[in-house]
């Protein structure tokens, strides 16, 4: 409870209301004063609620890198993403793999990529501003809501083809394409994300991860592993057809064991076939993956332009990719961000125990019509639960001692008085 007191122009004396932090946290959100994210931030004693000019309004995920925000400029009320590098991880090598991610990004203009605006440094946190995509990542999608249909799937993967078609005439390759890098809006418009991991394919000497492995287990072509200086766009096929086999079947091509068997089984085994998860799936369109996953880069289906013509036939119209519904923003996620944390994101794989390492999509491809094959679809809705659960552990540990003083102070600088008092006059009427 908190005594907050206004001067009136009506009133020679102040006057003084009594409101409950609960009821003027809920007040300013309703007000449209802090969003749920922020009055979280206050209760929990952060108080730092911008970076730079950019004021963060909702936390939107993690991965390899750092923190993903939601924000808007102070200035133009431009929605954007804001993407951190936790102070604790500055290291010259992860300050230099940001810098190059921004200025990659900062070079590409296209609509089926993510694009960059801003870049900068509050204090010690570095961080990348970029267009910001609702929706959700491809990844969530089909976790959220189970493989998708062919013609949905040939939809999402053209799309990201287009744009990594782009990216790859401007002399790059992404090297870290996979369904958590490919975001897709409710009206089922497609953005590559992460285009920075790219290294510019004339200049790979240089670039200092030139020899190493990037990218992600899931996905890896395997030139990419016996090689990674001779990494070109068709490696990008190759992590695209992973993606796709992902999107059709809710699994990863190999499932299961950790980095270094995953990288084995790429450059030894071919997937199950991708019917014995989506049998509804038809056989030119598992020819489309297969062209795709060809171990052999020069087999391979070799540019993006042809791998979206040839999914331009089976691809329906975008809108009709629905997301599953939300009853809030499906970024509202679990809070922890404190700028300077330092935490690694998940991995992307899908467990499943039930791998035959000798189906594969060549040898089943004249056995699939027996019907001994069931269908795996029907991943659960864990992401939903668990941030269902998270909000409900969050809850509990409010520290209420600072919440009304920051509430207030919030307020004071963000509402005038008397539009305050009304507020909180029409409020407590209503609820009456
Ligand atoms: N521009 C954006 N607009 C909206 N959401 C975004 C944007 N960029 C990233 N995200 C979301 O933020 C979360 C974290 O993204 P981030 O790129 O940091 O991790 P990742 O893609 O899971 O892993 P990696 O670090 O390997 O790329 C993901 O859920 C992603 O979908
Ligand atoms: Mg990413």
């Amino acid at each position: 409870m908190r005594l907050l007191r206004f001067q009136c122009a009506s009133e020679p004396q102040p006057v003084a209301i009594e409101v409950e932090d609960k009821l003027l946290r809920a007040i300013l959100i309703e007000q449209g004063a802090l969003t749920e994210y922020q009055a979280q931030q206050i209760s929990d004693g952060r108080h730092k609620l911008n970076l730079g000019d950019y004021i963060i309004t909702d936390f939107i995920g993690q991965g390899g890198m750092g923190h993903v925000f939601k924000a808007v400029h102070k200035f133009m009320g431009r929605e954007c993403a804001v993407k951190t590098l936790p102070t604790g991880r500055v290291t010259p090598q992860t300050l230099e793999g940001f810098t190059r991610e921004i200025r990659l990004q900062a070079k590409l203009d296209c609509s089926y990529l993510v694009r960059a605006y801003d870049a900068g440094l509050d204090g010690t946190t570095r961080y990348f501003v970029m267009e910001y995509v609702p929706g959700m990542d491809l990844r969530r999608l089909i976790k959220a809501k189970g493989p998708l249909p062919q013609d949905q799937a040939a939809s999402i993967i053209m799309q990201a083809a287009y744009g990594l078609e782009y990216a790859h005439q401007q002399g790059m390759v992404h090297r870290d394409v996979k369904p958590g890098n490919i975001l897709v809006t409710p009206e089922g418009i497609a953005k590559v994300s992460d285009v920075g991991l790219a290294a510019f394919t004339a200049n790979l000497v240089d670039d200092p991860r030139a020899g190493k492995i990037v990218g992600t287990a899931d996905y890896l072509s395997p030139e990419q592993i016996r090689s990674p200086l001779a990494v070109g766009p068709v490696s990008d096929v190759y992590s695209l057809g992973c993606t796709l086999y992902y999107t059709v079947c809710g699994k990863v091509p190999f499932p299961g064991g950790d980095t270094a068997h995953k990288l084995r089984r790429h450059l030894e085994e071919t997937p199950i076939h991708p019917r014995r998860f989506a049998e509804k799936i038809n056989e030119e369109f598992v020819d489309i993956i297969a062209d795709m996953m060809d171990k052999d880069p020069n087999k391979r289906i070799q540019t993006c332009a042809e791998v979206a013509a040839r999914l331009e036939p089976w691809a329906i119209d975008s809108s009709q990719i629905t997301q599953p519904r939300m009853s809030r923003s499906p970024w509202s996620a679990p809070p922890p961000p404190s700028f300077g944390t330092d935490t690694q994101g998940g991995d992307e794989s899908v467990q499943d125990a039930s791998i035959n390492s000798n189906d594969s999509i060549q040898s089943q491809r004249n056995i699939l019509d027996n019907s001994r094959f069931s269908d795996s679809r029907g991943l659960s809705n864990d992401v939903l639960e668990s941030l269902a659960s998270y909000d409900g552990k969050a809850s509990k540990n409010k520290t209420q001692a600072s919440n009304a003083m920051m509430i207030g102070l919030t307020v004071a600088i963000l509402l005038p008085p008397a539009l305050l008092i009304g507020a909180i006059i029409g409020y407590l009427v209503a609820i009456k």
